[in-house]
């Protein structure tokens, strides 16, 4: 009907999003971090605020103006991320992490900018909290989106993803194929679900494949319904 057209297809769900890279520090003026732009969680965001949801974002480091109309919660290391995911995981009704979180961060930070001397430095790292695998063991009815950045057997490590982090989704896309990048206005993604549907997408704009994640979410928690 037209009023479910205007409603959105996920009109009066919270969906929390995180999006962007981790910066995990050494000293005052360095820090580790990844190549993710926060493009694609970004565009998930708009995509799902279209649809009528409403959405939290939680950010890492981006150079994007935050969006209209959706709550922005800026992070900068893994474990703020970490704290503030958890945060607004009890009253969500779907998480979407596209967030490239540290792995890894300085077991030791600095207060003071750490001095050069002579000879090689070392710098010792410990493990972060997998946000998304804890969501994952403490999960009630919340719908649970990842992502899986592969180089390589993108389709079977991104299946032990979904399995391993108790996912309902997982979107999957190989960071070394061309237009698929983690700085590119483009991705190409294949969504496997935990009722074994999988679709592989062509080379799509990141608000098209954002669409398109929405949609299967959408679809999911539909057949979910039935
Ligand atoms: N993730 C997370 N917390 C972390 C690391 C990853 O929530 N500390 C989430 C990411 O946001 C993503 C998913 O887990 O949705 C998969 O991230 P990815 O880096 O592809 O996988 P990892 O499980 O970290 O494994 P690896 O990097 O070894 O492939
Ligand atoms: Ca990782």
């Amino acid at each position: 009907s037209h009023f479910a057209l205007t409603k959105g297809i996920l009109a009066g769900k919270q969906v929390v999003i995180t999006a962007g890279p981790t910066q995990e520090k050494i000293d005052p003026v360095r820090y580790f971090t990844n190549h993710s732009s926060g493009k694609m969680g970004y565009a998930i965001a708009e995509a799902a605020k279209q649809q009528g949801a409403t959405v939290t974002l939680i950010s890492g480091p981006t150079a994007i103006e935050p969006p209209e109309g959706i709550n922005i919660v800026d992070v900068v290391s893994a474990q703020e991320m970490f704290e503030q995911a958890m945060n607004h995981f009890s009253h969500a009704d779907i998480v979407i992490k596209a967030a490239a979180v540290a792995d890894y961060r300085p077991r030791e930070t600095f207060s003071q900018k750490r001095k050069k001397q002579p000879g090689e430095w070392a710098i010792e790292m410990e493990r972060t909290t997998d946000i998304l695998k804890t969501m994952g063991e403490n999960k009630e009815s919340q719908i649970l989106v990842g992502f899986a950045a592969e180089s390589e057997n993108v389709e079977e490590y991104a299946k032990k993803k979904l399995q391993s982090k108790n996912l309902d989704l997982i979107v999957a896309n190989n960071i070394l194929a061309s237009g698929a990048g983690f700085k590119g206005d483009t991705n190409i993604i294949t969504i496997m679900t935990k009722d074994e549907q999988k679709k592989e997408y062509p080379l799509l704009s990141k608000a098209d494949a954002a669409n398109c994640i929405i949609q299967d979410i959408a679809s999911y928690i539909e057949r979910q319904n039935k």
